[in-house]
């Protein structure tokens, strides 16, 4: 297997390009290609099944595409459609998704006991998977999770660090749910882009936890395992960017995080 094949990536929209981002900041020497399933967000108002149905397909086409490793950049799908995903893309495609890393990370640098506050998308809070891995890794954390389903679709709309997601955000943390925690877990990859609107809402010792990064080490881990598929060609190096709705929003936040010289494609699977 090359290593000159790309990094899958996937989300429902924006939210990924912040995992993205990382990845190309911890492994310049890799190129992406990133899918945005425009079309059909947001998946965190979707049911399981339909959240498997795209994010199968999502991964299948990204393994056609000469995929080495696929990146689940989506709490949603990695919640709610991981099993599905491993099977679609078969035992010697790595995925990595953004729940595990980021409970081994919290519980590694908890301390004898904490609290973590827990936001994410409807689909990802119901489906209880950071509950479960937590409980699995440690008995020392107490997770205290909160749906907070306005956000994304608020931050794919371009509401971010403005009075609209100010507002969202003061509904969301204004009763007392989050009073005690010692850390937060952004549990949505839109979130990224209101990490400093989201700490004004907390008190000064609550560390906000940074998942893109902590996904991008793993993966980062995943492929020196794997060391053939490291240290791909400088020369080669190029991001491609598809959607499946090529909407303005996605064209100014690709241009936000990867500047304007990218190649941007819309592909209907
Ligand atoms: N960015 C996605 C996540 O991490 C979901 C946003 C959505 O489509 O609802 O869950």
């Amino acid at each position: 297997m090359s290593s000159l094949r790309p990094i899958g990536v996937f989300d429902s929209g924006i939210g990924g390009l912040t995992v993205a981002r990382a990845i190309h900041d911890l492994l310049p020497e890799e190129s992406i290609l990133y899918f945005g399933d425009t079309a059909h967000l947001p998946y965190g108002e979707k049911s399981p099944e339909l959240i498997q149905r795209y994010s199968t397909r999502i991964a299948r086409h990204l393994v056609k595409s000469g995929c080495k490793a696929i990146v689940v950049a989506c709490n949603s799908a990695s919640s709610n459609a991981l099993q599905a995903i491993i099977s679609e893309v078969g035992p010697n495609i790595p995925v990595i998704d953004m729940v595990t890393p980021v409970v081994k990370y919290v519980t590694q640098n908890c301390a004898q006991a904490c609290q973590v506050g827990l936001i994410g998308t409807r689909a990802t809070i119901a489906s209880g998977l950071y509950h479960l891995c937590f409980k699995e890794l440690s008995s020392s954390v107490e997770l205290i999770s909160k749906a907070t389903p306005l956000l994304a679709s608020a931050i794919e709309e371009g509401f971010f660090n403005d009075s609209i997601s100010q507002a969202v955000l003061d509904a969301y943390f204004s009763d007392e749910t989050f009073h005690n925690i010692d850390s937060l877990i952004l549990g949505c990859t839109h979130y990224p882009l209101i990490k400093s609107e989201v700490k004004n809402f907390l008190p000064s010792r609550v560390s906000v936890i940074d998942s893109p990064s902590i996904v991008a080490e793993a993966l980062k881990s995943v492929l020196a395992e794997m060391d053939e598929k490291l240290h791909a060609s400088r020369q080669m190096k190029q991001h491609h960017f598809q959607v499946s709705d090529l909407t303005k929003n996605f064209k100014f936040s690709a241009r936000h995080f990867f500047g304007d010289d990218l190649i941007l494609e819309e592909v209907v699977l």
